[in-house]
């Protein structure tokens, strides 16, 4: 198939294009290369596929009608999977006019262009924040959603309906996959393992907001990117499926994880609650086993372990280059 991965420099759109490659897929990696983050983090990602057959990179932002015309109107497209995105509740508390051009606005144009040139496959990078604050456990895609806590979640939940209208008023095929607490090698840098990782290995305090107690339900990249690639495989209607590891726990025992792989003591400092923040997630994967026969099968233990493995790799090179 020939996919076009929108956000395909970021996180998640790195390791899904190293996957579909692998599977022999074309894909054209759009990404506006967005200052969210360092950019040349996103330029070192997709430097990687550099020279590889199948592999295409465009420049280019998914809320530019003209840019996605000429796009979609040179390459014979026949699925997208839109990852494309502003990433983060804590951010979007300051920035929600930003997140909604982007997560929503983005996600109009992108469906507008596809029904101009009759592409009808499509995935969508929604969040388990859509579920908001809930105490019943673990969370379906069949729950009622309300109390959106975020900008964030609110701009998700609205990608989701205007996908569901696309797929109402035009026959669009689409999964909306609600992806939980994604971690791998290369996860964003504001994103709470990265960011203890790296503070950890420099001596650095880390601030944990609340009690320490709030849960999440940490998934692997490679897991998340198997979910997307069943997804893209067998789109057909409208679906909404969680992604997770139906594993949850609680950040003072994700700290202490790290503690051990590291090998180097947390210094923490203990901060009010974050406006936004939900208190858990916890992904309920019948769904996802049903309709994708998706199985998480990275342990959090193995995958933090890769991941310490992956940062300290990553310096040796850094200081080797110098
Ligand atoms: N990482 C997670 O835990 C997680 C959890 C739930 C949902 N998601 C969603 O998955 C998607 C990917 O997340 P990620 O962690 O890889 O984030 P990321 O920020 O690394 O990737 C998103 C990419 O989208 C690009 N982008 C932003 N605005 C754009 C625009 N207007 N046009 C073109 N490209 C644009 C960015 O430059 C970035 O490279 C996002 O939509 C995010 O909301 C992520």
């Amino acid at each position: 198939m020939t996919i076009l991965v929108t956000g395909g420099a970021g996180f998640i759109g790195t390791h899904l294009t190293k996957r579909l490659l692998d599977e022999g897929h074309i894909v054209l990696a759009v990404d506006n290369f967005c200052s969210n983050y360092d950019p040349e983090l996103k330029r070192r990602n997709v430097a990687n596929f550099k020279n590889q057959p199948g592999y295409y990179l465009f420049e280019g932002d998914i809320r530019e009608s003209h840019f996605l015309h000429l796009l979609f109107g040179t390459y014979p497209v026949d699925a997208v999977i839109h990852l494309a995105g502003l990433a983060g509740v804590r951010p979007s508390l300051q920035k929600p006019a930003a997140y909604f051009d982007t997560n929503v606005t983005g996600t109009v144009t992108l469906l507008q262009t596809m029904q101009d040139f009759k592409v009808d496959k499509m995935v969508f990078a929604s969040s388990s924040s859509v579920y908001g604050e809930r105490n019943e456990t673990p969370f379906r895609e069949s729950d009622l959603i309300e109390g959106l806590a975020s900008p964030y979640a609110i701009s998700k939940r609205t990608g989701e309906m205007v996908i569901q209208n696309a797929h109402q008023l035009y026959g669009l095929n689409a999964y909306c996959l609600r992806f939980f607490t994604v971690y791998g090698p290369n996860q964003r840098p504001d994103m709470a393992i990265s960011s203890f990782i790296r503070r950890l290995f420099a001596g650095e305090r880390i601030q944990l907001f609340g009690t320490g107690q709030s849960v999440r339900d940490y998934t692997y990249v490679n897991d998340i990117v198997a979910g997307i690639v069943r997804a893209v495989e067998r789109v057909s209607g409208f679906e909404i499926i969680n992604l997770g590891s139906g594993r949850p726990i609680a950040l003072i025992d994700l700290v202490r994880h790290l503690e051990y792989f590291t090998g180097r003591k947390a210094r923490i400092e203990y901060r009010p609650d974050q406006l936004g923040d939900v208190s858990r997630t916890f992904a309920d994967l019948s769904k996802a086993a049903q309709l994708l026969g998706y199985q998480p099968r990275v342990l959090l233990e193995e995958g933090l372990q890769r991941m310490v493995n992956g940062f300290q790799a990553e310096q040796t090179f850094l200081l080797e280059e110098k």
